[in-house]
């Protein structure tokens, strides 16, 4: 059965997204221990949650590739940041890594917009759709760290994450 051939710069653009993704999971992962480390087992629960999601974004990528013919690079992957003084900052960080996870995913798109490779567009639609909640969690985040300033504020906000990832 013949492949639907991808297009050569949404080939590109989609392996790149693999390995982007493929990070993604690191940096999560990197938050997960740093709060681990800081007794914030809920933030540690969440960002471990968010790391198996990307990689669960990275492995529909590689599917896609996969059955339009074609066999995804695993590159280098970017060392993860881990050195970050406060929960604030981790919040703030998690804006960077979705807002750039955004801008790829809209690149991407445009890409195959203009190269006229449907599949993709279509495929790419779920990422685009994806990006919205990503980024509204983040922003929560943020304002939620930023409003737990009260003493106690942020072991109660990390319970309440523990709680609810339990299911409560
Ligand atoms: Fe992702
Ligand atoms: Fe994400």
């Amino acid at each position: 059965m013949p492949k639907i051939a991808i297009k050569p710069a949404t080939l590109a653009a989609l392996k790149a997204q693999y390995i982007s993704e493929l990070s993604n999971v690191n940096y999560y992962l990197a938050l997960a221990l740093w709060s681990e480390k800081q007794n914030l087992n809920g933030f540690a629960g969440w960002f471990k949650k968010q790391s198996g999601e990307e990689s669960l974004h990275a492995a529909k990528i590689a599917e896609h590739l996969i059955d339009r013919g074609e066999l995804p690079e695993v590159g280098a992957i970017p060392a993860a940041k881990i050195d970050f003084n406060s929960l604030i900052e981790v919040a703030k960080y998690t804006q960077t890594i979705e807002g750039g996870t955004t801008e790829k995913i809209h690149a991407a798109y445009q890409t195959a917009v203009s190269e006229g490779d449907l599949p993709a567009q279509l495929f790419l639609q779920w990422y685009i759709t994806e990006q919205v909640e990503e980024e509204a969690w983040t922003d929560e985040l943020v304002e939620r760290v930023s409003g737990a300033t009260c003493a106690g504020g942020l072991g109660e906000l990390d319970r309440h994450i523990e709680r609810y990832l339990g299911g409560e």
